[in-house]
């Protein structure tokens, strides 16, 4: 009776959320509550009817004069400017084109370049992998002079010798959902000489981000996380307008080309964030992303922010009393945290997988963290609810101590 009432308490919060219609705007499979950390965005059906359209009308009829006739051509700038006031940047400052990886590789070697001399790239060697592995990567490239330091955010200054190009971190860890004190850091980096450089692919449609404000140099982030643009969608890539003028990026492909159809033979770079597009977009997950990105900017990141502060702090008080066998490691405190939160567990793996079995898809990330994602555009308070009911049912019949649970799937 106790929990039912309290379930009935979660059900009163759902039905006085402002942001309750929203969930309509999506697919959402029967028996299925999302919590996935958050690595895709749900199907909005928006997209699915664009993605028809694009298809099947565009593609299908218009052919080749859609890049002129439905805009394909402007799509890289013009979801740019959608994505721009999510992040606290003009319009005029973002891009979007190619993944996270490649738009950081650009970002660091157009750093290199704005830097003469200088010859370290710093990170945090518990960033997400493929920033690591780019800067790597980088430095390799650029010859054994140039070299990959490692300092948290919290002790970066530790770092910061006359000889660093760039700090590049991830604004929301990817496992613990520790935010960075983006402008605090920032100033540290910039009293240094060095450029600072964000990685954006937890914050972006899931916290108001402000790089303008906190006088970043450049971001990046993805678009098929808490954007929703679907897998595999494209990333944005921003650069304050200070720097337009001198950056240059390697990745010189024709559509960054300040004339792409004179079809010059040499390279002779646009004029602002144009510059930083490589090659063709590829116009299906363009189109699919822009429509995804109106629906989070239409819903408002103040009150998107609101509801998954709240919902992340009943979770965790929800584990803490109906699961202790799982341990906290992400921030405690709400203004700390990102929209997802982790859970320590030596059997995180087999547990992730025997809650997927329950219908709820969390993700797990090594060693042993079972991670769970707030998405507070479709995730209701009483699938939240359930969620940790599921959750207390696994833990405590030990449900996830069977074979079948512990067989490593090639994603997890
Ligand atoms: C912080 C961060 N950066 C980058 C990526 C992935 O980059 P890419 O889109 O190039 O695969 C992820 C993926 O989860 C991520 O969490």
């Amino acid at each position: 009776m106790k929990q039912q009432l309290a379930r009935e308490a979660f059900a009163a919060k759902d039905a006085s959320d402002p942001l309750r219609e929203y969930r309509n705007a999506f697919v959402i499979p029967e028996g299925t509550i999302y919590l996935d950390g958050n690595s895709l965005g749900m199907l909005p059906h928006a997209c699915a009817a664009r993605a028809r359209q694009v298809v099947e009308e565009e593609w299908g009829r218009t052919l080749i004069s859609s890049w002129n006739e439905h805009g394909w051509i402007d799509l890289p700038l013009r979801i740019g400017g959608k994505i721009a006031p999510l992040i606290g940047a003009d319009a005029d400052e973002v891009v979007v084109c190619d993944s996270v990886s490649v738009n950081l590789f650009k970002v660091l070697a157009s750093a290199v370049a704005l830097r003469p001399g200088r010859r370290v790239i710093v990170t945090n060697d518990d960033n997400f992998p493929t920033d690591v592995y780019i800067a790597e990567g980088l430095c390799g490239l650029l010859g054994p002079d140039y070299e990959l330091r490692f300092a948290s955010p919290a002790n970066v200054e530790r770092a910061l010798e006359r000889d660093v190009v760039a700090v590049s971190f991830s604004h929301v860890d990817y496992k613990t959902a520790r935010i960075e004190d983006m402008a605090a850091i920032t100033t540290k980096v910039q009293a240094a000489g060095a450029l600072a450089i964000w990685d954006l692919s937890h914050s972006v449609g899931a916290l108001p981000v402000d790089l303008n404000n906190a006088c970043a140099d450049f971001a990046v982030g993805c678009g098929y996380k808490y954007l929703n643009g679907g897998p595999g969608a494209p990333a944005f890539l921003f650069a304050a307008r200070r720097h337009h003028a001198d950056m240059r990026q390697p990745l010189s492909g024709w559509l960054g080309h300040a004339a792409p159809f004179a079809f010059g033979r040499r390279y002779a770079p646009a004029t602002g964030i144009a510059r930083m597009i490589t090659g063709t977009p590829p116009v299906v997950s363009m189109a699919l992303l822009e429509s995804a990105v109106g629906i989070v900017a239409e819903a408002g990141i103040e009150r998107l922010r609101a509801k998954s502060k709240e919902m992340t702090t009943l979770l965790i008080e929800l584990v803490a009393r109906e699961c202790p066998g799982l341990e906290l490691a992400s921030p405690s405190d709400a203004n700390r945290r990102g929209s997802h939160v982790i859970f320590a567990h030596p059997e995180g793996y087999a547990i992730v997988q025997a809650l997927k079995a329950r219908g709820v898809i969390g993700d797990f990330r090594a060693p042993h963290f079972v991670r769970l994602g707030i998405a507070p555009l479709y995730l209701s308070y009483v699938e939240l609810w359930d969620a940790v009911g599921r959750l207390k049912q696994v833990m405590d019949a030990r449900e996830w101590d069977q074979e079948r649970f512990r067989v490593r799937a090639a994603v997890t």
